[in-house]
């Protein structure tokens, strides 16, 4: 099998090797945005562009007799590289353009649950200019995230009491969006802990991934500015040790709900995977947003867990046939850290040589935003190398991924706490409190 891979941080770096762990032989024709040594060795072609430039991806996705391509980040299917391809017969596991409005447009998203009476929404309102605004902060009791509508790195969401100190505040970040021509939503800021649950779908029929936490903020304790996700982990159960099993249920019939109502609305099957950022709360599961793909972190520690094929379950998916049994997971819990550059991510520094040699199971090893040139190693100024440990429980997961973390030489961070017994412990009493 020909497999186009769309992508190439530590995500596709994962994919990639679950893709060569698959009984089936396969070649991997990776269309990368950077150098990454861990998926070039994997691929029997690497070619480096523009992962946004439909055409050129379709060129090489028919020039490499392709049978269906897996797309890794947002971008590409914003761009719609999805339905370029289609046009060429080839399927992907991801959506069309039109339905990764789940995740390219928070509006969409929101008005798709509210016309379908999906539950689960926070009160929301959405702005093109800023009357009524105030008004509807006023009726939130001041308890609010103002959302950029489009996509916007993750730079496009302020949460009152967070970043935004005040409602002037609030109002002025408001009056930024609308001069960038943005439009927006204002939302009833929820209080709770987030978690990710993804499940893949063949338009139809779902089979639901583990539960995992993310940690989004760059420092340790929950401190410091957004990221694009500095770590994860998932426990043994495949739930986690906050959340109840009623939560779970609620967030896979949460995405089983929106996938039916994408269909009823489009007439069109969502092949891929549907990636809820939950947030439990007292009242039960919310959502916070959609993505229309992996996750990454989260996506390491699926596919590190993924006892079945995952050839077999991506071609499922795109003969309609998914069932839960296409994706088994490992009773074990896993934990993955990121390494970033020093100054991530407002100033990082940017091409300095990194080196890996004395990590000792190199398996654990997911390359990111780096480079190769003359046989070194380089770091590009973003989220780099990711090790992503299993093992029976968290804490032994998590002392796996530190010892192993800090082998790596290079000026590089990581959160040391991330999957360890104290922050899991304030996680569970800040849900125990709620529930109370
Ligand atoms: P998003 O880009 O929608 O994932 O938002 C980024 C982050 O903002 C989320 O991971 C949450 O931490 C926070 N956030 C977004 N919406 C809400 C909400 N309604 N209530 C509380 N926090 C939120
Ligand atoms: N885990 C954050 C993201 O993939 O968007």
């Amino acid at each position: 099998m020909n497999i186009l891979l769309v992508g190439s941080g530590a995500r596709e770096h994962a994919i990639a090797k679950a893709i060569k762990r698959s009984k089936k032989p396969t070649n991997i024709f990776c269309f990368a945005s950077n150098n990454n040594p861990g998926i070039k060795e994997l691929s029997s072609n690497y070619k480096i562009g523009k992962i946004t430039d439909t055409k050129t991806i379709a060129d090489f996705a028919k020039d490499n007799n392709i049978d269906f391509a897996i797309i890794g980040p947002e971008a590409p299917l914003e761009a719609g590289v999805v339905d370029k391809l289609k046009e060429q017969n080839i399927p992907s596991i991801g959506p069309t353009k039109k339905l990764a409005q789940l995740e390219t447009s928070k509006s969409f998203t929101r008005n798709l649950l509210r016309k379908y009476n999906i539950p689960g929404g926070p009160k929301y309102k959405y702005f093109s200019d800023i009357n009524g605004v105030k008004e509807f902060i006023d009726s939130l009791g001041g308890n609010y995230v103002v959302k950029a509508d489009g996509l916007m790195g993750g730079k496009g969401v302020k949460v009152s009491g967070d970043h935004l100190q005040s409602i002037a505040d609030g109002i002025a970040f408001c009056e930024e969006l609308i001069a960038q021509d943005g439009t927006f939503l204002i939302e009833e800021k929820l209080i709770g802990q987030e978690f990710s649950l993804l499940s893949f779908s063949d338009g139809n029929n779902l089979a639901h991934m583990i539960a995992i936490q993310d940690h989004k903020r760059a420092f340790v304790n929950d401190t410091g500015p957004n990221t694009g996700g500095m770590g994860s982990y998932s426990d043994s159960d495949h739930k986690l040790p906050f959340l109840t099993n009623t939560d779970i249920e609620q967030a896979h019939k949460i995405n089983q709900a929106t996938i039916k109502a994408i269909k009823d609305e489009f007439n069109e099957e969502y092949k891929g995977i549907i990636y809820g950022g939950f947030m439990a709360t007292k009242n039960g599961v919310n959502l916070i947003e959609y993505n229309a793909r992996f996750g990454d972190p989260e996506c390491m520690n699926i596919l590190s867990l993924l006892e079945s094929d995952f050839v077999e379950l991506c071609l499922a998916i795109i003969k309609g046939n998914l069932t839960q049994d296409h994706a088994r997971f490992a009773k074990k819990a896993s934990v993955c850290k990121y390494a970033v550059p020093i100054g991530y991510p407002d100033n990082p520094i940017k091409n300095k040589i990194i080196d890996v040699s004395a990590v000792e199971n190199k398996e654990l090893i997911h390359y990111a935003s780096v480079d190769m040139k003359e046989n070194e190693l380089y770091e590009t100024g973003s989220r780099t190398i990711a090790i992503v440990s299993v093992s029976d429980s968290i804490s032994d997961a998590e002392l796996i991924a530190e010892s192993e973390i800090k082998k790596i030489k290079g000026p590089l961070f990581h959160r040391e706490d991330i999957g360890t017994e104290e922050l899991i412990e304030k996680r569970i009493k800040m849900m125990a409190d709620l529930r109370k």
